[in-house]
């Protein structure tokens, strides 16, 4: 059985072809960049107009696939303008291949393909990517949030201080580097419970910049701070939960000091660290494949093919028995 996963829900057209052993046979994206502006939806859907096609041309021969089984769009959330794309041309390839279309949920797919990429088996998920920063672990058969920001995600958090400093996008590569040479600024620290919040630290931040403080150091200063509340409160959701293990995912999962913090916390209480690998932490389209033949191969069948712009992963019933690959037939 061949799946062809399409993914268009933000910056990154992606099309993948997977196997039942979920082995990825292609997976091609394209990525709309801009110089200044960031992303207008209506460009970006435009974008995803121009390329949708070659894309998944390419991921078709690279797959050497001349039939495909089942197609999966990405259905949210997203910018409603190029999640419509990815829906118009899902139906378009599954009537050329008449084949069955399924949508899945974006984040879903970042949590299920980091089961399937690593060898984690019950872990802590820490979805850290620009707009998400969730705490989330699989209890009572669902992917429940147990923790998570109260304003903006992580990384975009990351991205607006950098953008203060006129370091540009994405921020959170020169942010890491620049923490290399800095040292200890003190900065508020905001947990909530199992809550976080980044905004406020953010101004003070960008106040303590205006005053002279070293680039060097506030940026060091701001990884301290926000990688030390992710991580307690990590933890507060494993003890909480009894969980052994940990698993990063999300584009913010390739910064050293983050992974190095979350390392010492979970060899301190005996845990396991998994990280997504970095080819499959940010957008792609492999993951919406793996999404749907998931749920399809459980029995789901799409009765309304449409987007949903605000859909949260705690809205959906696990109807899968195991996000490991291979599924039997
Ligand atoms: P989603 O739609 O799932 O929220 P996204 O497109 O917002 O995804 P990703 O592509 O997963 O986000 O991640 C992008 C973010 O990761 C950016 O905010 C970027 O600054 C951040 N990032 C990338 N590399 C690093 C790094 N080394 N350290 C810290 N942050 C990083
Ligand atoms: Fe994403």
């Amino acid at each position: 059985m061949l799946v062809l996963g399409i993914e268009s829900t933000a910056h990154t057209f992606g099309a993948a072809v997977l196997n039942l052993k979920g082995e990825i046979l292609s997976d091609v994206r394209d990525v709309f960049t801009t110089v200044e502006g960031g992303m207008i939806p209506k460009l970006v859907a435009r974008h995803h107009e121009q390329i949708a096609d070659t894309v998944i041309k390419k991921a078709l021969a690279d797959a050497k696939a001349n039939h495909i089984d089942l197609v999966v769009y990405s259905r949210g959330p997203g910018m409603s303008p190029c999640l419509r794309i990815g829906l118009a041309k899902a139906k378009e390839y599954a009537q050329a291949f008449k084949c069955d279309i399924i949508g899945a949920h974006h984040p879903m797919a970042h949590l299920t393909s980091g089961l399937l990429f690593t060898a984690a088996q019950d872990p802590v998920m820490l979805y850290l990517s620009g707009a998400n920063t969730q705490i989330i672990a699989l209890e009572a058969g669902k992917y429940r949030v147990f923790g998570e920001t109260e304003d903006v995600g992580l990384g975009n958090a990351l991205d607006k201080f950098a953008r203060a400093l006129g370091l540009g996008f994405p921020g959170g590569p020169k942010i890491e580097q620049l923490a290399l040479q800095g040292k200890w600024t003190e900065l508020p620290y905001t947990v909530k419970g199992m809550d976080v919040a980044f905004s406020g630290i953010i101004t003070r931040v960008t106040q303590l910049a205006n005053k002279g403080v070293s680039k060097e150091d506030l940026c060091y200063s701001l990884q301290e701070v926000f990688f030390s509340m992710i991580t307690e409160v990590t933890e507060r959701a494993m003890a909480h939960l009894r969980k052994k293990e940990v698993l990063l995912i999300g584009g913010v999962a390739a910064n050293k000091r983050l992974c190095a913090m979350l390392e010492i916390m979970c060899k301190a209480r005996g845990a396991k660290f998994f990280a997504v690998p970095m080819q499959y932490a940010g957008d792609n389209a492999a993951m919406i494949a793996w999404q749907g033949l998931l749920e399809y191969h459980a029995g789901r069948r799409e009765t309304t093919l449409d987007i949903y712009p605000f859909e949260r992963c705690d809205d959906i019933d696990v109807i899968w028995e195991t996000a490991k690959a291979p599924l039997s037939k």
